[in-house]
């Protein structure tokens, strides 16, 4: 492993085999943490060329079970985002999609970095269980349409465990690591179409239009390699998505959305990426007719029923999804105010997904533990009107200590102006 490290570190290309051993090698425990960290760090600086993105996306795909759906009918359709602050998607598109007939087989990951995890948050409701064997997977999804599980030990654990180390080495943000992560679980998982949710700004791992644009050309070669059908849809990331973010916050607001009264942002992504799955799967001939299919689902509650399935099919406590009211609360509230009067200018999701970290709702090491009543609760957003005094945002937390450091993010991350910035749109751009 030294002398790979080395390699990389001097700008070298790794051979196939090369890849495999520090795969096979880490995920065996024949090569600590400490080396593969390094490895990471040289792969940051020096990058990895196409062919060894896909040496490793193959090595990483095969280091664990490749789940079989062929004995589920239908085109079954997966979806991921590559990361930003308050994305609650999933817990909308999932049963919202699965709602329109669409088999949703949908393998999530945990919170990592400054963003936060599908997993953490459903598991907010308790009993919510993510942990099944693959067979059991399917048969959920085969009688439900629907099943959310995490990526086990047997699932992908080359990626479970260098997304850890990556999260904790500064070493999230390099396309190569993040195309081989992102495909190596969605190809195992066995989909026949994947949407990716491909976010660029302030908050999210990809800042420019030109790393998204090559990210979703490297994905779209290795799908098109596999066989599977993939459409990556970019989208903004500059402010945080939807008003809530933590763990209980934002379930509350999917089922909100769910019931049809959730925020534009998050509601207006959800029909997009929602259409973009229905087209993939079939079962509509364009996104126009697939957003009204979808808002209808939203309107007459089927959306929202398939949510209270999931639940309860996963082992959840249904009725947290029934009355909100049932989630636990955090014991303290911090009102951050304005200082100023006039417009919010920019709200930079990535130090909002920071303040909502140090307030107990992420991970700081691999080993934290998550506190799923903490995050914060924004009541202003970019364009809208302020006078000093108002409340900017509701902060929720456990340890009156934690509000400190929260407060030092806060404050970087809303700027202010005396004139109404322009509106930015929410969806960028697609790649099919
Ligand atoms: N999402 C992933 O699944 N992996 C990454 O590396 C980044 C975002």
């Amino acid at each position: 492993m030294l002398d790979l490290i080395k390699k990389k570190r001097n700008g070298g290309v790794h051979s196939p085999d090369e890849i495999n051993e520090i795969i096979d090698g880490f995920v065996f425990g024949h090569i600590p943490d400490y080396q593969v960290a390094a490895w990471l760090m040289a792969v940051y600086f020096n990058g990895l060329n196409d062919q060894e993105t896909a040496y490793l996306t193959d090595a990483m795909m095969r280091s664990g079970d490749l789940i079989d759906l062929s004995s589920i009918p239908g085109i079954k359709i997966d979806k991921h985002s590559t990361g930003g602050v308050g994305d609650k998607t999933t817990l909308v598109l999932g049963p919202l999609v699965a709602a329109a007939g669409v088999p949703i087989a949908k393998m999530s990951g945990r919170g990592l970095g400054h963003t936060g995890g599908t997993l953490d948050k459903l598991e907010s409701i308790p009993g919510f269980n993510v942990d099944m064997t693959a067979e059991h997977f399917c048969d959920l999804v085969k009688k439900h349409g629907i099943a959310i599980c995490s990526q086990n030990s047997r699932l992908v654990p080359a990626d479970k465990k260098l997304y850890a180390l990556r999260d904790v080495t500064g070493t999230v943000d390099n396309i190569s690591l993040i195309a081989s992560s992102v495909m190596s679980k969605k190809l195992a998982c066995g989909a026949d179409g994947i949407v990716i949710d491909l976010k660029i700004g302030d908050g999210a791992f990809i800042k420019t239009i030109e790393d998204a644009s090559k990210l979703a050309e490297i994905m779209l070669a290795t799908a098109k390699n596999m066989g599977r059908k993939l459409v990556a849809v970019v989208t903004d990331m500059e402010e945080p998505l939807g008003y809530a973010i933590g763990n209980s916050l934002e379930v509350i607001e999917a089922i909100h959305t769910l019931q049809g009264k959730g925020p534009d942002d998050l509601t207006e992504l959800c029909l997009e990426l929602g259409a973009q799955m229905m087209v993939l799967g079939g079962k509509a001939d364009g996104a126009a007719s697939a957003k009204k299919q979808l808002r209808a689902l939203l309107e007459n509650g089927k959306a929202f029923e398939k949510f209270v399935e999931l639940v309860k099919i996963q082992g959840g406590n249904i009725q947290y999804a029934l009355h909100t009211g049932h989630f636990k609360k955090a014991t303290y509230k911090f009102e951050f105010k304005a200082t100023f009067s006039g417009f919010v200018k920019h709200l930079n999701a990535m130090e909002i997904g920071l303040a909502s970290v140090k307030l107990g709702a992420g991970r700081e090491t691999k080993e934290s533990a998550i506190d799923h009543s903490a995050g914060i609760e924004l009541i202003k957003k970019v364009g809208d009107t302020i006078i000093e005094g108002d409340v900017l945002a509701v902060l929720h937390c456990n340890n009156e200590k934690l509000f400190v450091n929260a407060l030092e993010h806060m404050q970087k991350a809303y700027t202010f102006s005396t004139e109404k910035p322009e509106e930015t749109p929410l969806i960028k751009t697609i790649f099919a």
